[in-house]
């Protein structure tokens, strides 16, 4: 059983793979004519944290290609408590075909994962955000400069190493573009992490490097991509972060002024206006924003049929209607009290 946890669990040709399936998937939803190639499948939704985007997109994801999505709100289940990981991924699996979890730790999607006898689908976790990144290289994909390939590509990520920088990094290395991260020292990747993205660059050719200087890390780059600063549980730190970016981290329009003028700025959303980037930015012709947001919708779709469609059993039509012909005879013959049914009656 595969799970989708972390674009290193796959080698680059799948990735690649997965991005196809996204282009061919959105043009048959921008024509509606998207195949039912999950009709009648369930996918359970685990959310520990609020979520626009990934919950949008999953659960119209499921809809538009046949099948059903429970939205599990934070709180709602008996995840880790009451009930073990361990015992919910079994319970949830004998329900739903496939399961998406937004985990507050990366311990309990893996845990699920370890768990479940469906797939899993990491919607994000305190390390990574896998299906964001898988939507965003498909992105840079539709907007790099025309003939430019993808491994000619450079991403400049400016602002703190969060969860999605962390993805972001690992996926541009993969595919065996240029990936630099521009913080403050503090608030720069760890060396963990930059060990990972060193050792895709020798297996990918990419590039890899960390700097505390944004002009230099914007110079020559093809895709800008910002983050919050700080995020959820981080309010005590908001004062000490706010001095550390502000204002030479902030992505604004003096900052791209160092960039090439086709260069394009990204953000996973939500935003802060006017903290990690302005408005002038976020309504500017550089924004890609809004399109890569859109493609949150394809790239699920992408995931959910290339993880879900495999394990599903399609029934033949003899089977289907060798079991409704069974169901309806028992329902004709049969009442809940054990009488014979009206109509069983009126034949006899
Ligand atoms: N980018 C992203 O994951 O957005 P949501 O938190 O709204 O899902």
């Amino acid at each position: 059983m595969r799970h989708f946890i972390d674009t290193q669990d796959f080698t680059k040709t799948e990735l690649v793979w997965l991005m196809d399936l996204i282009g061919l998937l959105k043009t048959a939803d921008r024509d509606r004519a998207l195949p039912p190639l999950l009709a009648g499948a369930s996918l359970g939704m685990i959310f520990e944290e609020p979520s626009t985007r990934t919950r949008i997109s999953f659960e119209v994801a499921m809809t538009k290609l046949g099948g059903h999505a429970l939205y599990l709100k934070p709180g709602e289940i008996h995840l880790g408590v009451r009930e073990s990981i361990k015992d919910s991924a079994r319970v949830i699996s004998r329900m739903v075909d496939a399961i998406e979890a937004r985990t507050l730790k990366h311990a309990t999607v893996t845990e699920l994962a370890r768990y479940a006898n469906v797939p899993v689908i990491n919607g994000l976790t305190d390390y990574n955000h896998p299906t964001q990144v898988l939507c965003d290289v498909f992105t840079m994909r539709e907007h790099r400069p025309a003939g430019k390939p993808l491994e000619a590509l450079k991403v400049a990520f400016i602002g703190d190493a969060t969860n999605v920088c962390s993805s972001l990094m690992m996926i541009c290395t993969q595919m065996g573009m240029e990936f630099v991260h521009c913080a403050p020292p503090r608030y720069q990747a760890p060396e963990a992490w930059q060990l990972i993205a060193r050792a895709n660059c020798v297996q990918s050719g990419g590039r890899f490097s960390v700097t505390d200087d944004p002009v230099q890390a914007v110079a020559d780059a093809d895709f800008i991509y910002t983050d919050l600063w700080w995020w959820v549980g981080q309010e005590a730190e908001i004062p000490e972060r706010q001095a550390a970016f502000m204002p030479r981290y902030q992505v604004n329009d003096a900052l791209l002024a160092n960039a090439p003028p086709h260069a394009k700025f990204m953000h996973c959303l939500p935003a802060s206006r006017g903290v990690e980037v302005t408005d002038a930015v976020m309504d500017g012709p550089r924004a890609i924003i809004y399109d890569q947001a859109e493609n949150r919708l394809h790239a699920e779709k992408a995931i959910l049929v290339a993880f879900v469609r495999p394990h599903l059993r399609l029934p033949s039509a003899k089977r289907s209607a060798r079991h409704a012909h069974a169901i309806g005879a028992f329902l004709d013959d049969h009442q809940l009290d054990g009488a014979a049914t009206p109509a069983a009656a009126l034949e006899a």
